[in-house]
């Protein structure tokens, strides 16, 4: 049987930097209010003319080369976004493809908001252990700005840009394969994190839709309540499955939406600072590009080694939830 491997990362982050004090000038907010509720300082925003499939490519082309894989052998990719360069088609993995180059291949996006990347390394270990895949890249990629409401203190304080992408490889060694993916869902819970408008489920009188249609709106303090109870519940269960001690973890990489969330799943998990991969200060909540970026944070700082478990932790809207055990496993 075929073994699914965690090859390689690379990410991609726009240059343009918004501050807390810069928001603090669009809307009735504070420097001081979002660092202590959030632990964001700042997040990067793309140029109006760079798409997330601009960013997903740079960020999957990093991934591709450090991966040591010829990108003719890459036969899958797959995008996770919510922020798609267009809303019903094409998708951006197609385009991603263009723009890497490659032809006849499987390229398709899912929309599993912040959860996206554990739902894509969830598909791609599937297709690579049933043998129909060999090497999947995978791309969380996300243009939050462009759906984001910027007169709305509740969100536009959270959200930035950016991408990350990772090379996911056929193998026959067990020891180097991503051990368990957990991937969950409960619907009953869309309208707490949605873009009410714009879609097939919203009625329009006219085929002019507003920019503003697609605009996010979050519940953000009921979806903390239940971020911090799954999340912890997740990861419990996940290691607890495999019997695997939380000190056996060398990076917990959750999604980064709010220091207050991961620290008190860290804190329920017992896990030491030094275990804790955290980027919410720089980056903001990236959705699916949030796990790649922070995975890519601790591989360009020396952090991330071959053979290092890695458990990866994602909550989001939908709602949606998942966590991962990988370990990191380069080619030689
Ligand atoms: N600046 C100043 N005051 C604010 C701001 C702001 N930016 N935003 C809200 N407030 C005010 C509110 O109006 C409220 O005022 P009131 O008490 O007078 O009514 C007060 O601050 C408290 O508001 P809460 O919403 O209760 O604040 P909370 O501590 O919950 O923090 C936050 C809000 C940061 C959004 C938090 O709830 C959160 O992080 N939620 C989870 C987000 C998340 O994990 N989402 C899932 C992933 S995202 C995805 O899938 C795309």
């Amino acid at each position: 049987m075929a073994y699914a491997a965690f090859r390689s990362i690379g990410a991609y982050i726009p240059s343009k930097i918004l501050s807390n004090e810069e928001l603090s000038k669009m809307v009735d907010t504070s420097d001081e209010w979002i660092t202590k509720r959030t632990g964001i300082k700042e997040r990067h925003i793309a140029a109006s003319d760079e798409f997330t499939s601009d960013m997903g490519a740079k960020a999957a082309k990093l991934a591709l080369q450090r991966s040591g894989i010829d990108k003719s052998k890459i036969d899958m990719i797959i995008c996770a976004t919510i922020s798609p360069d267009y809303f019903c088609m094409p998708s951006t993995a197609t385009i991603i493809s263009t723009k890497l180059g490659l032809k006849n291949i499987t390229a398709f996006d899912i929309s599993a908001a912040c959860t996206g990347f554990v739902y894509i390394l969830s598909i791609a270990k599937a297709f690579i252990e049933a043998g129909m895949k060999k090497n999947v890249l995978i791309i969380g990629a996300e243009k939050l700005s462009a759906i984001t409401d910027y007169s709305d203190r509740g969100t536009c304080i959270l959200f930035g840009d950016g991408a990350g992408a990772a090379v996911i490889s056929a193998t026959d060694n067990k020891e180097e394969a991503i051990i368990d993916i957990h991937t969950g869902a409960d619907g009953s819970f869309a309208d707490l994190l949605m873009t009410p408008n714009g879609g097939s489920g919203s009625a329009h009188d006219s085929l002019e839709q507003e920019a503003s249609s697609c605009f996010m709106q979050m519940k953000g303090n009921e979806t903390f309540k239940i971020a911090v109870k799954t999340l912890t519940k997740d990861v419990i269960e996940i290691l607890s499955d495999n019997n695997i001690q939380s000190s056996d973890i060398k990076h917990f990489v959750p999604h980064q939406a709010n220091l207050r969330i991961i620290k008190a799943v860290g804190d329920a998990l017992k896990l030491k600072d030094e275990q804790i991969v955290l980027t919410v200060e720089k980056y903001g909540n990236t959705s699916g590009a949030s796990i790649p970026m922070a995975i890519n944070d601790i591989y360009e700082s020396g952090k991330l080694h071959a053979g290092e478990l890695m458990l990866l932790d994602a909550f989001g809207g939908g709602l949606t939830w998942g966590s991962a055990l990988v370990p990191f496993s380069p080619l030689k």
